[in-house]
């Protein structure tokens, strides 16, 4: 049974869905999901962190230590292995595959049959396709195939039934068109394949992959340091004293 700590609510009780020990759920998450009168248990492993808003549905089975972000939804027969994080409002169709390290950010999009591999990192807004000519030819839909230790920039576009190849690093905005070989670099529209930089060809850094106790984990070390570059005035790094933030007021259009 999930334990309920710090800023986390009542733990919700959840009839078709078994959560390890360790667990963290903040309120108004749905897990097992019944989308179907027949649908399957779900089972999420030890040590996870379910965030306020998250829906997973039934016949999901995902290992230890995951992290849902806000209103992240998982949709059934996916398979997780342990370390994934899903981060807020992700959307993952059902039928999907990913390996251990899997750390997918912010609104990113994984259609059914997509599948991923171990150490993989997905940046923000990153969208897969699977339907290659939809409602005009009729053909299966087929994600991509992501081998491990793959990089995908923020805002990419992946296109159905693609493989990249174990490695490869896309660039920040790339259309991918076509299959790219292993240890590879693709940059731009469409994208152009480059041999790997000797700078990029290194195993991904597990410790930023896993994060277990992420910035916003209650048990977390809090501190306004990791938001504030160095060289921004410290007057912007909190509210006078005595004041809230609400009614503070900031020095403005002196340019410092
Ligand atoms: C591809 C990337 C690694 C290149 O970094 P870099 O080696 O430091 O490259 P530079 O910034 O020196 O740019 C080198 C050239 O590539 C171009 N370039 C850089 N990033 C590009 C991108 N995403 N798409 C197309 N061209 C790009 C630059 O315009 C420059 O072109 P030029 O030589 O004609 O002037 C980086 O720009 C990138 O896209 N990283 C991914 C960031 C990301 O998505 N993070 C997600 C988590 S927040």
């Amino acid at each position: 049974m999930a334990k309920c700590i710090a800023a986390t609510a009542d733990v919700t009780q959840f009839d078709n869905a078994i959560i390890g020990e360790g667990s963290l759920v903040e309120p108004d998450v749905t897990a097992g999901f019944r989308y179907h009168q027949d649908c399957g248990p779900t089972s999420i492993g030890k040590n996870a962190i379910l965030r306020k808003g998250t829906l997973i549905y039934g016949d999901v089975h995902i290992g230890d230590y995951f992290q849902s972000g806000h209103y992240a939804v998982i949709r059934a027969f996916v398979r997780a292995g342990d370390y994934c994080t899903v981060c807020n409002h992700s959307c993952i169709e059902g039928g999907t595959r990913m390996g251990n390290a899997v750390r997918l950010m912010s609104g990113t999009y994984i259609p059914t049959r997509t599948w991923i591999g171990d150490h993989v990192f997905i940046g923000p807004r990153v969208t897969f396709l699977n339907g290659h000519k939809p409602g005009r030819v009729r053909i299966p839909p087929r994600g991509p195939t992501i081998e491990d230790e793959v990089m995908i920039g923020g805002g990419s576009l992946i296109l159905p039934g693609i493989t990249i190849g174990r490695r490869s690093f896309i660039a920040a905005g790339a259309v991918v068109t076509k299959d790219i070989p292993p240890r590879s670099l693709v940059k731009g529209i469409p994208g152009r394949i480059e041999p790997l930089p000797e700078e990029l060809d290194c195993d991904m850094d597990l410790e930023f992959m896993i994060q277990p106790v992420d910035l916003w984990h209650p048990e977390a070390t809090l501190s306004s340091s990791p938001f504030w570059p160095d060289d921004w005035p410290e007057h912007w790094q909190r509210p006078p004293s005595g004041q809230s933030p609400a009614s503070a007021s900031y020095p403005l259009g002196d340019g410092e």
